[in-house]
């Protein structure tokens, strides 16, 4: 992006969306449903194997217009195209944004730095599904010759929350005689507890880093090297341990053979990894021919990111009305709430996809940002949210924009649960749209009273994702819808949605602070009186 940008307010479109919104602030969707009876087909798009309705956005015509104009001044084509062609769009850090050569088909090419980076990917992609089918068939043995049953993916962040949330959601693809756990927190009680019931000699452990240096990740390894070597000798390292990594000296230097390392690359951020070799555990656990799937799936939903008009584009209709709610109506916060329990662990999946993205106070240039930038987005799977904080959404004062995912088919047809699960799902939007008013609320005989209380203003918007069965493929697309959503934002705000340098300065203190917790004599501790105070109360217990 050249340092001669027009800024966001600047643009014509941003204008003409402040002024509209202040028409259609206080605009009921009650309202637009009513003044229009085909809004449901006309604010949906069946695409990519999804059904996305939109129509229960406070949106119009209009609406959509503008911020399809905004797209188009924000240069979001132009994004787009940088992105696939491997330009350095992520340009603090000075670095292509290739994920989507992850998923490239082998006869594609894909050029960094005058290399086409697609055979590197097959051959990694290749060498992963070699060793999984080794470890799978039971050809790959533990030191004393078992077979491994168990395996622990070590890593944090983009290293743990997609190889973990896959794991969860693919379960019913994945083996079921093995056992797949993941540690991530520096908090000694994970890997007690990933281990406690584990035999060391049939128990495999992948070390998931990019950079083969982060604290948490690098001591949970040692912690597992010594659980590991305790039991079955030094030899152990070589059958227990396997490294993926952009790091091969590191590897080296912890003892792990790089001939047992998966490699990966620079252009690949954490938070984009799960398709890399960083997805080893899953293709462990759901064998190659479903990773191949689930790696189709990421790709059709590229193709489409990158192919369909912007009108009827799902990733950049999704990022359009996420600037919309969180720059106009100050929306902080998106809920994503899927109705399938597999996917218990997508929110904070995509909470560190969406918030380490997009979570940034200046533009490209390094100008400060006047507009509300990337939304906190939280949730929890349905039902379960039903009964916990979905009050706050139906009446409380903030505006809450939700995602509703849900699957027409279950893998686990049980009675009537999966009907019971949909129909929650569509009552859920429907009470959030149009909510219940005080004639409505009267003329159910509640004393007048209570009417207050029992009011549902609605006006909540929701989008709502349907596709036919949780599969491998559709994890894939939903994953790149989310990606390419997040991308459509960034693009639209300015900013560098790949950095992270927010994370940097806490890490810092950490290193600082820890030898002042260890020492055994008092330490002369410089920080501000608090945590002064708090380091001092710690270390007298
Ligand atoms: O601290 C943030 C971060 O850099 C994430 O972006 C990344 O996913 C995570 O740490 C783990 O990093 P690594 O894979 O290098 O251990």
């Amino acid at each position: 992006m050249s340092s001669a940008i027009t800024p966001l307010t600047q643009l014509p479109a941003w204008q003409a969306l402040e002024a509209h919104y202040q028409k259609i602030k206080s605009v009921h969707l009650r309202q637009l449903f009513a003044d229009d009876p085909q809004r449901g087909r006309r604010f949906s798009i069946e695409d990519v194997g999804f059904y996305f309705d939109y129509s229960k956005n406070r949106i119009t015509e209009e609406t959509i217009r503008l911020l399809l104009n905004l797209a188009d001044e924000s240069g979001l084509r132009e994004r787009i195209d940088a992105m696939f062609r491997g330009d350095k769009i992520n340009t603090t850090e000075n670095r292509a944004v290739l994920h989507v050569a992850l998923r490239a088909p082998r006869d594609q090419s894909i050029i960094v730095d005058g290399t086409n980076v697609v055979p590197q990917v097959h051959d990694v992609l290749d060498r992963m599904a070699g060793f999984a089918d080794r470890v799978r068939s039971g050809q790959w043995l533990g030191q004393t010759g078992k077979r491994i049953r168990n395996v622990i993916n070590i890593g944090i962040g983009g290293s743990d929350l997609g190889p973990v949330m896959a794991y969860e959601a693919l379960r019913h693809f994945s083996r079921r005689d093995m056992t797949f756990r993941f540690v991530s927190n520096v908090d000694g009680t994970d890997f007690a507890e990933a281990t406690n019931d584990l035999n060391a000699e049939e128990t495999l452990f992948v070390i998931s880093s990019k950079t083969f240096t982060t604290l948490e990740t690098m001591t949970n390894a040692h912690t597992a090297r010594r659980w590991a070597v305790q039991a079955l000798g030094e030899k152990a390292i070589a059958r227990h341990f396997v490294a993926v990594s952009t790091n091969s000296d590191e590897v080296a230097k912890f003892g792990i053979d790089t001939a047992n390392m998966f490699g990966f690359w620079d252009w690949v951020g954490g938070r984009y990894s799960m398709d890399s070799a960083i997805g080893l555990s899953t293709m462990l656990a759901i064998g190659p021919e479903y990773f191949s799937s689930m790696l189709s799936g990421f790709q059709a939903m590229d193709e489409h990111f990158q192919t369909a008009p912007f009108q009827r584009n799902l990733p950049v209709l999704m990022g359009l009305l996420s600037v919309w709610y969180s720059s106009f109506f100050g929306a902080q916060t998106v809920a994503i709430l899927p109705y399938d329990q597999y996917l218990k662990r997508f929110p904070a999946y995509l909470q560190q996809l969406a918030m380490e993205s997009n979570g940034k106070h200046v533009t490209l240039n390094g100008q400060s940002i006047s507009y509300q930038t990337g939304p906190i987005f939280w949730g929890e799977p349905g039902t379960n949210g039903q009964h916990s904080f979905y009050q706050l959404i139906h009446q409380g004062t903030m505006l809450i924009p939700c995602d509703f995912i849900g699957f027409c088919q279950t893998a686990n047809p049980l009675g009537s649960h999966h009907d019971i699960l949909m129909a929650n799902l569509f009552s859920q939007t429907e009470a959030l749209a149009f909510g219940k008013t005080a004639d409505e609320v009267r003329s159910e005989g509640t004393p007048d009273r209570l009417v207050a209380h029992r009011v549902f203003e609605g006006n909540r918007p929701t989008n709502t994702i349907l596709t036919e069965r949780l599969t491998p493929e559709t994890l894939g697309k939903l994953v790149a819808l989310y990606e390419h959503s997040v991308f459509t934002q960034g693009a639209i705000w300015q900013i560098d949605s790949f950095d992270q340098w927010g994370v940097e300065l806490g890490k810092q203190l950490a290193m600082k602070i820890l030898p002042e917790v260890k020492l055994a004599e008092d330490p002369e501790l410089r920080h501000d009186s608090s945590t002064n105070a708090l380091i001092r109360h710690y270390r007298k217990r």
